[in-house]
């Protein structure tokens, strides 16, 4: 990494908010903000005491931090139960028959689910779990598609302090499989299939593939979405409808420490292996509930939609845990965007009122692309608040997003974080900030961010630096599963002191943070993060690759697009066939959406003596330019020529 990063983006254009939202909102003013924000920085265990105090312990918190750099406990001697939160705590109000989620099937069937019925399939679910054996602190991993079951089992696990992992369910068998091992998990619950496009994707069958390796899944248990046939293994397998009748509809919800684990969720990190990243209960329940109430702005009557998966961080922080904390009604959307026609989100919201609508880039991307009709179709006019989350957005799209799908009337939260701090990190407050098109802004509170050099020192107002956080926030991921070494060094030791986020960014001069995407070896396909290291290992093992470096190219839908770069071992030839053959390949072992974008066969890739692929003049091969900077490290500068030659269809 060089010392600083060279930003190019200029955008000088401001919305302050609408005076009408910020008369309404929890948060009025950007005076309001600084107050409570700077009460957040120099009375931290007040300021998350007060807000912790909202929610349900069992026992209170002695204390509410406990610091033991770069660990941080808290909440410390609470003991809570997310799933009360969740559901319990709403049932003696006038939310007992509200909806919880408002559910539409691909093929336009929908469910209502009301608290009061999202609370008795949770304890049911919950009573099958311990039936099947799952005791607290068990790992139960959940590979289904987007049903109301899959938030049903989550809560479920929660409410017995079972540890869940939610395994994207575009992940193919082999992805399946490394993730259950590394968690040990002793039952996965899953689904027959999942509906996209129209088309039936096999879950249960990929499990029974990937399970033949799983040594410790004694059970799983499979909800019936599509009706297809799939393998049961009498005693192992067990059909979700089956098994629920046979349990009671009472499960009281187990007090856990705060600081037990909730859920581990892997990403892709730099150096290969998916990393388990481990929440606790207290902490990220609390910021959870507090960024959803404040950056979306969450009111009784509000209808609130993110189009995130359940399978990434964003679907378990503001589909599950932070918007049912608040007591809000939930839509979930179970199928792809644009089936059977791209209007189909704005049909979503004209359909159930929404009010909130939470997405990423590459979807808004997408819709620019698909074209203005789509939303002018749909009356979108119970909208109120658009959100951003997954890859820095461009202001051009965030101008688009702004006028055509918020009628220019909506506040734009671009909203900063990641999988490892649980919560948003960096956001506006709808109606205090004024915004700027690209720039995520400021801070939460509690959120010490700052933008620095290499040796830690904070860049100039406009330098380009790396994003750290300077102090621990209470929904901070708690350790790797598995590897805690791991964990402290890549996390704490890059930047001394600091929680080193690994993404570029840039202070302005009035403090507004612009992010500037990964510093490292991840790539940021359609907002999810993926390591090249996967990619490059799934290629491998295919029979007829040698070596493989797989690097990100700027592409306007998707953010990047994955360009392999594959050498091929003696007696295989290069060729178009080959070309698809391998990206299935990847297909298969990852999934779909890994399949790369363009592969491209070289006789050597460029090294550096010691060995180490050179991914930064790959990167400008891969998007057409000149290779930049220092070469002289590189073992063989005859590489350069060849692969600049090298087509890419
Ligand atoms: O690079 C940043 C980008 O997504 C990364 C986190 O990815 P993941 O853990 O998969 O979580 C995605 C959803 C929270 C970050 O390190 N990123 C996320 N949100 C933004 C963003 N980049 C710029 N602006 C954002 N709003």
């Amino acid at each position: 990494m060089s010392n600083s990063i060279e930003s190019l983006l200029k955008e000088s254009r401001v919305f302050p908010p609408d005076e009408e939202f910020s008369a309404h909102a929890h948060i009025r003013s950007l005076e309001q903000y600084r107050a409570l924000y700077e009460k957040s920085i120099h009375e931290p265990e007040a300021f998350w005491g007060e807000i912790a105090s909202s929610l349900h312990w069992f026992a209170e918190p002695r204390r509410v931090l406990e610091e033991d750099p770069p660990r941080a406990r808290w909440f410390v001697g609470g003991t809570t139960n997310i799933s009360y939160n969740c559901l319990d705590r709403h049932l003696p109000t006038l939310r007992r028959n509200k909806a919880a989620i408002l559910w539409e099937g691909e093929g336009g069937d929908t469910r209502v689910l009301t608290y009061q019925q999202l609370h008795r399939e949770t304890c049911r679910f919950a009573n099958v779990l311990r039936k099947l054996g799952v005791r607290a602190g068990d790992r139960v991993a959940i590979y289904m598609g987007m049903v109301p079951e899959i938030a049903v089992a989550m809560l479920a696990c929660a409410r017995i302090g079972a540890v869940h992992t939610v395994i994207f369910g575009g992940f193919a068998a082999e992805a399946v499989r490394d993730r259950v091992n590394d968690s040990k998990a002793s039952l996965i619950v899953t689904c027959d299939g999942a509906v996209r496009r129209g088309q039936l994707v096999p879950l249960k069958a990929v499990v029974d593939k990937a399970i033949v390796d799983c040594p410790t899944v004694r059970h799983t248990v499979v909800f019936k979405r599509t009706g297809e046939r799939v393998d049961m293994e009498p005693g192992r397998d067990h059909y979700w409808h089956e098994v629920i009748e046979a349990v009671g509809a009472s499960a009281p919800p187990l007090p856990v420490d705060s600081e037990h684990p909730l859920f581990i969720l892997y990403t892709s990190g730099t150096t290969g292996k998916p990393k388990g990243v481990v929440h606790t209960t207290g902490g990220y329940m609390v910021g959870t509930y507090v960024t959803s109430k404040y950056v979306f702005d969450l009111h009784e009557n509000d209808t609130y939609f993110c189009t995130a998966d359940v399978g990434w961080i964003t679907g378990h922080s503001y589909i599950v845990y932070g918007p049912l904390s608040n007591g809000a009604t939930v839509v979930m959307y179970e199928g792809a965007p644009n089936f059977p026609d791209p209007g189909r989100l704005w049909q979503i919201c004209e359909r159930w009122g929404v009010t909130i609508f939470y997405t990423a880039p590459t979807a808004i991307r997408a819709f620019m692309r698909w074209g203005e009709q789509w939303p002018m179709k749909a009356d979108l006019s119970s909208l109120r608040l658009l959100g951003s989350v997954g890859e820095p957005i461009n202001p051009e799209a965030w101008m688009w997003y702004q006028r055509v799908i918020g009628n220019a009337r909506c506040p734009v939260v671009d909203t900063w974080w990641q999988t490892e701090t649980g919560a948003i990190m960096i956001s506006p407050l709808p109606g205090a900030t004024p915004t700027k098109p690209g720039s995520a802004t400021l801070p939460f509170f509690g959120i010490e961010a700052e933008v620095v050099r290499r040796d830690g020192s904070r860049c100039a107002p406009n330098e380009g630096g790396f994003l750290v956080i300077r102090r621990p926030w209470p929904s901070m991921m708690r350790t790797i599963y598995g590897d805690d070494e791991r964990f402290q060094r890549q996390y704490f030791n890059e930047i001394a002191n600091v929680y080193f986020t690994g993404d570029g960014a840039r202070r302005d001069e009035d403090g507004y943070i612009w992010l500037m995407g990964r510093v490292d070896d991840v790539v940021n396909v359609s907002g999810h993060r993926l390591g090249t290291a996967e990619i490059e290992s799934a290629l491998v093992s295919h029979r007829a690759v040698a070596e493989a470096a797989v690097v990100g190219r700027p592409d306007e839908i998707k953010g990047q697009s994955l360009v392999c770069f594959v050498t091929l071992r003696p007696g295989n030839v290069a060729s178009k066939a080959l070309k698809t053959q391998l990206a299935e390949h990847v297909a298969q072992e990852i999934g779909r959406f890994a399949r790369p974008d363009a592969i491209r066969f070289a006789d050597a890739l460029p090294k550096t003596r010691s060995g180490k692929i050179m991914r930064r003049l790959l990167k400008d091969i891969a998007a057409g330019g000149d290779t930049k900077g220092d070469v002289t490290t590189l073992e063989d500068l005859s590489v350069l020529a060849t692969l600049r030659q090298s087509d890419d269809d």
